[in-house]
């Protein structure tokens, strides 16, 4: 029997909220295909009201592809389950003095998780534990949205470039990006066709996107000027303002996203998975 959900959109640009279920229950078949759909068609799910463990965020993240950090184990060859294998959290907490937490506080410019890999990841699953009384709000860019909007003379422009990508989440403007010759990088399409949907969209962001390959720095930096500007515009985005027991899901290859400040004296505390294509070589 499949269960009935009850979606709702969260925004006119992207997103819808799926109410009627509890995921701390196996999901079956018939609304395992049913979410899948929604997930590639909305680019992000909100799932309000959920009470679930690792476990279950996990085996809900597997329900979108291989599970990052399965096998990523380094003592030698422990490739036993676990549902804390693969976590990470995203908080401001400090224990001992150090973060709990795997990124930077504050504010985040926009960005596609995995966008420094050659196979970034293909989703992202965030639920929202603790959360700050103002600010800490997720925006989500939909990038299909952007690229339709493009004229035909920029799509032409753009169709064959290439970027290079890099993961430097502690550089605070882009001034200051790839500046260690040593972070991990990746080339990457400028325009990518969404394998489910056929869509395409631009693939780049102001966080991750260092440059355009055959264009020298000044040409680069002025046409990603241009593209970043229209990529982020209000019509384009969503501002997620979390509560408690939401479980977010957003495509990477479909989507960028940023965080809004929230005052550092408050808590905030989100547990993520991320999910990958398995046809993915395992840790690239
Ligand atoms: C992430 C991320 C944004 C947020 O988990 O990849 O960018 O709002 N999070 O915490
Ligand atoms: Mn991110």
């Amino acid at each position: 029997m499949t269960i009935t959900i009850d979606i709702e959109p969260l925004s006119d640009v992207l997103g819808v909220a799926v109410r009627g279920i509890d995921l701390r229950q196996e999901v079956d078949e018939g609304t395992q295909d049913e979410l899948q759909d929604l997930f590639a068609r909305h680019c992000v799910l909100c799932f309000p009201d959920q009470k679930i463990s690792a476990a279950d965020q996990r085996r809900f993240a597997a329900l979108f592809g291989r599970v990052d950090g399965a096998y990523r184990s380094k003592s030698s060859g422990d490739l036993k389950e676990s549902a804390t294998r693969g976590v990470m959290l995203v908080s401001n907490i400090r224990k001992d003095g150090k973060p709990i937490g795997s990124l930077p506080d504050g504010e985040m410019m926009f960005h596609s998780d995995g966008a420094h890999r050659q196979y970034p990841y293909r989703a992202t699953t965030l639920f929202g534990i603790r959360i700050p009384s103002t600010g800490g709000n997720t925006l989500f860019a939909n990038l299909q949205a952007a690229y339709d909007a493009l004229s035909p003379e920029m799509k032409e422009r753009i169709e064959n470039l290439e970027t290079q990508t890099v993961y430097d989440y502690a550089a605070q403007d882009r001034g200051t990006i790839g500046e260690d010759s040593t972070l991990p990088r990746a080339r990457h399409a400028l325009v990518k066709t969404h394998p489910v949907t056929g869509r395409k969209s631009l693939y780049l962001s102001r966080l991750m996107t260092e440059k355009i390959l055959d264009l020298d720095r000044e040409e680069s930096e002025a046409l990603l000027a241009v593209l970043f500007d229209h990529a982020e515009k209000p019509e384009f985005v969503y501002s997620h303002k979390w509560t408690p027991g939401d479980l977010v899901i957003w495509d990477n290859r479909s989507t960028n996203h940023a965080r809004t400040d929230f005052p550092e004296e408050e808590q905030r505390l989100l547990r993520r998975y991320t999910v990958s294509d398995p046809a993915a070589p395992l840790g690239n």
